[in-house]
């Protein structure tokens, strides 16, 4: 005979009975519903050839983005001196609007009907820009080295506009000119100014 304190402790299997529609399914694996560099077309009016060769040009574009978004926020969190509050607010203002920019070329690689590329591990593979040392440098490197980082991506991104136009792709080229290269150079006109050696009184 069960007494009241069986009752109040019920057996796991007593617990789970009856809940079995509502338990997460976990650990499920199964092939990709797409592998990364084929494309699932969407009617867009546009080629499929066109489709992955845009595709392809932003995958670069994005890798190179989310770089120098990063090294951005590394020289935010690394950058020294007597002008460290500046430069600190302005290293972290340039990495949203890079933040902003990687969201709007994956999400136009998925609109065209591509993968865009996502993780870590994937975008150092496919970065063109040289990468930095685990530690801290000074102010003049750190500027430095973000403006060679901005050259290397307004350099492809005016290409890759070119090609996109040519190929009758509006939206890409229209992404890479107003959105990519504007921000872009905007952000190298801020930078460079500071790489300026003009006296702070005389
Ligand atoms: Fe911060």
């Amino acid at each position: 005979m069960a007494s009241k304190t069986d009752k109040r402790s019920p057996s796991y299997s007593q617990l789970e009975a009856g809940a079995e529609r509502a338990k997460p399914s976990l650990h499920r694996h199964a092939r990709e519903i797409q592998p990364y560099g084929k494309i699932a077309r969407l009617p867009i009016a546009l080629d499929q050839k066109v489709c992955a060769a845009s595709a392809e040009n932003l995958n670069q574009i994005l890798a190179d983005t989310i770089t120098l978004r990063d090294l951005y926020k590394k020289h935010h969190w690394q950058v020294s001196g007597h002008t460290f509050y500046h430069l600190h607010l302005l290293f972290d203002k340039h990495y949203n609007e890079q933040n902003e920019l990687v969201d709007t070329i994956a999400e136009r690689i998925q609109s065209l009907g591509a993968v865009s590329l996502a993780m870590a591990a994937d975008v150092a593979e496919t970065t063109i820009i040289p990468r930095p040392p685990r530690g801290r440098e000074e102010v003049p490197v750190q500027i430095s080295r973000l403006l060679e980082a901005h050259e290397f991506l307004l350099k492809e991104a005016r290409t890759m506009a070119r090609q996109a136009a040519e190929a009758g792709d509006d939206g890409t080229n229209d992404l890479l000119v107003s959105d990519v290269i504007r921000t872009n150079e905007l952000q190298v006109w801020f930078l460079a100014e500071h790489a300026v050696d003009t006296p702070a009184v005389r």
